[in-house]
């Protein structure tokens, strides 16, 4: 039996690749995908997801939309990170396809009750609308079989402040709500927190774009570099690579242009591996909780390690990993996905 998973994005280039990964991914059933407002607003959001479905050939997949705004703050988007769209330099065909009629946080609720103990849940962006789902159906630690986010930095510097991470910093309220909900979790139910202490050592090259073109047989393959012309498209023949080349590109943009180099942190695909393999961390429990009241440290998450609040452990945070084994499955499932939903004429 597939893995089911209850997506929730703020698509976002990263969060595109988890949706290609997840979707490439044989032992991955998504039931249904929330848009939630971050990198850029949920109708955009909203409009990303279902356009990377239609170019994904997985137009049957649920996208519902979240709320507009965070639980207590004005929403703050990065359309400076992501592109003016949120897919970076690509453009992909407007879906016409409808969104689902139900709100994201109902729709966590609904799949979470039709699937008692069998749904991993994998939040990839701001925890607005679960948060909102648990103050809906409080027993969702408990009807959800794991929970997997990529969110906070602990013995790490933050990507948008000093602190804070992005889909913290957007709404902390939401985060705390969430981690609070986790605290009796049971050990095996506790949510496997992928931060930028693991996150941020899964750097993306022009490389990794090279190899995933060759393994979906797609022409030219495009060796993209630093000092390449905004203007430039990809013209790769497989469509799921140009969207790739386009959308990342801009991503490697992004990082070079804050000294990080001509790379890219893969947050989101990388926690859609985690969901799909715990095995690819490893982890260490800790008490999350998450500053609201610190005026320069508001949407920080703090772990106690050691026990000092006195408070059992309400999440795992990964400490460990090997980049390279994540982006060997990435290159090969990404990959021979594209290949196999575009094949290559024969010459
Ligand atoms: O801080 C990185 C996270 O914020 C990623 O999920 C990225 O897509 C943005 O949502
Ligand atoms: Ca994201």
């Amino acid at each position: 039996m597939p893995q089911q998973i209850i997506l929730d994005v703020d698509t976002g280039i990263d969060d595109s690749l988890a949706l290609l990964y997840l979707l490439a991914s044989p032992e991955a059933q998504i039931i249904g995908i929330a848009a939630t407002a971050g990198n850029v607003p949920t109708a955009q959001v909203a409009a990303n997801t279902l356009a990377l479905l239609d170019l994904a050939g997985a137009d049957e997949i649920e996208v519902a939309a979240g709320a507009d705004v965070p639980l207590a703050v004005p929403l703050r988007t990065t359309e400076d990170t992501h592109g003016p769209q949120g897919l970076g330099y690509a453009e992909l065909p407007v879906s016409t396809r409808p969104l689902s009629d139900r709100s994201a946080a109902q729709m966590w609720v609904d799949l979470a009750r039709a699937n008692p103990g069998s749904a991993i849940g994998l939040c990839t962006g701001p925890l607005t609308n679960l948060a909102l789902a648990l103050r809906i159906e409080p027993e969702l630690p408990r009807l959800l079989r794991r929970l997997v986010i990529m969110g906070g930095a602990f013995n790490h510097p933050g990507n948008t402040t000093p602190t804070n991470e992005w889909n913290i910093h957007v709404d902390p309220e939401a985060a705390k709500e969430v981690f609070d909900a986790f605290s009796a979790a049971a050990p095996d139910r506790r949510p496997l927190v992928c931060a930028l202490d693991i996150t941020e050592s899964i750097e993306m090259r022009p490389e990794h774009l090279a190899r995933l073109a060759e393994a979906a047989h797609s022409t030219p393959i495009e060796r993209v570099a630093a000092g390449d012309a905004p203007e430039w498209r990809s013209a790769a023949s497989n469509p799921i690579i140009r969207y790739l080349v386009d959308a990342v590109r801009f991503y490697f943009d992004f990082h070079d242009l804050y000294d990080l180099g001509y790379l890219a942190h893969m947050h989101d695909p990388f926690a859609a591996a985690v969901a799909l393999d715990p095995a690819l961390v490893l982890t260490r429990p800790a008490t999350v909780d998450v500053e609201l009241a610190g005026t320069i440290t508001r949407a920080t998450t703090v772990a106690d390690w050691a026990g000092m609040w006195g408070r059992e452990p309400n999440a795992d945070i990964a400490i460990g990993t090997d980049p390279a084994v994540f982006f060997e499955r990435l290159v090969t499932r990404v990959g021979a996905f594209a290949r196999r939903l575009y094949p290559e004429p024969p010459q």
